[in-house]
């Protein structure tokens, strides 16, 4: 199985994506490290060591970065994932399972120096964490065998952005990280709202998920009726857009998306801040803010229907080990 570090801010449908990943049989999930985003890090941190108690993850938490690198920080509107980020479906107040002693940054770099090569990083809240650990150790860029992220809107299928026309919330929550991100030497897949917003898990397939997928499916059910009425309200579709599985599912099996590859840069102020634009080949006249850096990968399309398959299946069996 891939040894994989999943950087998240629980968040819904980040919950929903770390279930896929603990039964996805071809995935080892090693480690689980937080970061702002969804709510607060004392909350994200709080909900994945939740989550870690109720589904016995083996996978330790460790905490990651409060706060973006330079840009002042937001936190996501709680009407989107609740005032405690999971819907606002009761929490208990005391926990028994303990943080990592590491900072996610140090507990990434860790990781990656003991498995050279063999790690995989999700990363779908903001690329804080990741930034924060290439800065300290850029010698793990060429030690990492790939990341997949949730982020970006590249403008397929005329799909902009979530935040403001052009940017996605896990780029412009900190650009700076998500630039330097994209600039690493580490291969990248950006899985972006081009494609998550292209996969919807309608309320009738949510009620299959909940019938059939155990404690899982019911906890997955709970924790987005918050979600869905959000996404009814702001879009009318009916269902949910399901984000950050959609990375998880691109590790699990990539011949699912269509990608691109070129370099991408991050727009870090003004009015596009958070915009992430991939230079295609037909326009290379250089010099340009492109030249020098490495190749990435973006998704342009998804085979929506086997998507949906691939969850729905990984939850069910992983419900009935
Ligand atoms: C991203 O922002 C968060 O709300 C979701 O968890 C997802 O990672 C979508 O733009
Ligand atoms: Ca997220």
């Amino acid at each position: 199985p891939i040894k994989v570090i999943y950087d998240t801010d629980p968040g819904i449908d980040d919950a929903m994506a770390l279930l896929f990943l603990e039964y996805a049989p071809s995935i080892d999930l090693v480690g689980i490290t937080t970061v702002l985003g969804n709510a607060s890090i004392d909350t994200t941190t709080r909900n994945a060591l939740y989550m870690k108690q109720l589904f016995n993850l083996a996978a330790p938490v460790a905490r990651g970065a409060g706060r973006p690198l330079a840009v002042p920080m937001v936190e996501e509107p709680h009407y989107i994932h609740g005032h405690n980020g999971l819907g606002d479906v009761p929490i208990p107040e005391t926990l028994s399972v303990k943080e990592h002693e590491l900072p996610a940054h140090r507990f990434i770099i860790d990781m990656v120096r003991k498995h050279p090569h063999e790690i995989v990083i999700v990363a779908v809240g903001r690329m804080t964490n990741l930034a924060l650990a290439l800065r300290e150790d850029p010698g793990i860029a060429e030690l990492v065998k790939e990341v997949v992220i949730m982020g970006g809107a590249f403008g397929f299928y005329g799909h902009s952005g979530n935040v403001t026309p052009v940017a996605e919330a896990n780029i412009i929550g900190d650009p700076h990280a998500a630039d330097e991100m994209f600039a690493a030497k580490w291969p990248v897949v950006a899985v972006g709202l081009d494609v998550t917003q292209e996969c919807v898990m309608t309320t009738a397939y949510m009620e299959q998920l909940r019938d059939k997928g155990g404690k899982a499916g019911q906890f997955c059910w709970d924790i987005s009726r918050f979600y869905e009425d959000f996404y009814r309200r702001a879009t009318g579709i009916d269902g949910i857009f399901v984000h950050d599985s959609s990375a998880v599912a691109y590790l699990i099996d990539p011949s699912l998306f269509t990608t691109r590859s070129g370099p991408i840069k991050v727009v870090t102020e003004g009015i596009a801040i958070g915009q992430t634009i991939q230079k295609s080949a037909l326009r290379s006249f250089p010099p340009s803010a492109w030249d020098g850096l490495p190749d990435q990968k973006i998704c342009t399309a998804v085979d929506g229907q086997r998507f949906l398959d691939l969850y729905f299946d990984t939850i069910v069996k992983g419900a009935a080990e």
